[in-house]
């Protein structure tokens, strides 16, 4: 495989072009990938993709226009992250397919393997140079499914002769990781504390309720590592005894230099929020709880609930994120961010950030589709002149 690099205009008060190049590249499938400077990459460009987007300009991009085969493979159902790498791919020209509920609408229902289909979809095996897909993104209902597809790939292509990458992207795999949910957090935190100094210094970030299975919160967790040594960063962890993140990412946490706290009674949340500098909300991820545990939650939830007039105890300058969707099933009270506030998220008030964020996926999809790609020109000028 190809190692190319490519250079990235640093956005966010540098002027140097820098080179870019994550670990295990072309591929995105946990965010300990990432260093610092990648990320920081990444959000300049995405913050670029998402100035030119608002005012109808044309894209800064760094890839040539090229129909590249786009495969969205979404084995979990989803609206933001498959409708934003869609709109991402055709707003680079690419091709796109994705394979509605692949577990019934594909071979996977006669039996077929992973392994077998990645094959498939990304011809790799014997006469990989034909490619059915040049990127495949894969949501799954599987811890590491995107990191084994990566593998998968890897292993083909790990000949002698010169073939184009193919990139495997976690859209989010089970409870484990959503990487680019994660960036997209990122360039939100980036964009909306443009304070004069590093957007990550002297964070601080309120995590409340049931942090045990979110994937989008584990991936931010591990990108904040990634900064821990560089900014101050803190991270306050509001729940019930039991439902914190994993062990291995709170001693990634301390490995890293980010401080963080429990508190575990109830009204611990409402005490903390005049202390944070966002606020990060998350649904109860009712598909991974088992039956039992759902009665025993719902009444904790109220504690962990951000009320309408819990505006009051914000700081100037704080913000309240959510990744989306935040559960509004009636038959499932509370939701976990106050009906109350949602015209004044839809109203863009600064202090509820959640369609903000959720709309900044579109430009950071764009803005790593866009990257990888470049790479891949690279790739294709360099197979073709040998
Ligand atoms: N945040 C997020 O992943 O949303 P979807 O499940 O709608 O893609």
């Amino acid at each position: 495989m190809f190692s190319s690099t490519l250079p990235i205009q640093f956005l966010l008060g540098r002027s140097e072009t820098m080179k870019i190049r994550w670990n295990d590249f072309p591929h995105v499938y946990e965010m300990q990938q990432f260093s610092a400077e990648d990320m920081e990459a990444i959000i300049g460009h995405t913050l670029a993709m998402e100035d030119a987007m608002a005012a109808l300009k044309p894209l800064p991009r760094l890839s040539q226009p090229h129909p590249w085969n786009v495969r969205l493979l979404f084995y979990e159902p989803s609206t933001r992250t498959e409708m934003t790498f869609i709109d991402a791919a055709l707003a680079l020209g690419c091709n796109f397919h994705a394979v509605k509920d692949p577990k019934t609408f594909s071979s996977a229902i006669k039996g077929e393997s992973s392994f077998a289909a990645v094959a498939a979809y990304g011809c790799t095996g014997g006469m990989g140079y034909l490619r059915q897909s040049d990127m495949l993104i894969i949501r799954h209902n599987e811890d590491n499914a995107t990191r084994r597809a990566a593998e998968i790939i890897n292993a083909a292509l790990d000949d002698k002769e010169p073939r184009l990458s193919l990139a495997a992207i976690n859209a989010g795999d089970s409870k484990n990781q959503h990487p680019t949910q994660a960036l997209v957090d990122l360039a939100t935190i980036f964009k909306e504390r443009q304070n004069g100094s590093h957007p990550l210094d002297d964070l601080t970030v309120l995590f409340p309720g049931d942090l045990q299975r979110s994937r989008v919160i584990n991936s931010l967790l591990y990108s904040f590592g990634k900064f821990g040594h560089d900014h101050h960063i803190s991270v306050i962890f509001c729940c019930p005894k039991g439902f914190g993140p994993k062990v291995e990412i709170l001693e990634y946490l301390a490995r890293h230099h980010v401080a963080f706290e429990f508190r575990f009674k109830k009204n611990d949340f409402v005490g903390s929020l005049p202390e944070a500098d966002v606020v990060y909300m998350n649904r109860l991820q009712r598909e991974r709880v088992k039956i039992g545990e759902k009665k025993i939650r719902r009444k904790r939830r109220r504690a962990y609930v951000f009320w309408a007039d819990y505006l009051r105890y914000l700081k100037d300058g704080a913000f309240v994120m959510h990744p989306l969707p935040i559960n509004e099933d009636p038959a499932d009270p509370p939701p976990e961010i106050d009906p109350k506030l949602m015209p004044l998220a839809h109203t863009n008030d600064l202090r509820c950030a959640w369609f903000r964020q959720s709309h900044r996926g579109k430009p950071m999809r764009t803005a790593l589709l866009d990257i990888i790609f470049a790479a891949m020109d690279e790739e294709m000028t360099a197979i073709k002149a040998i």
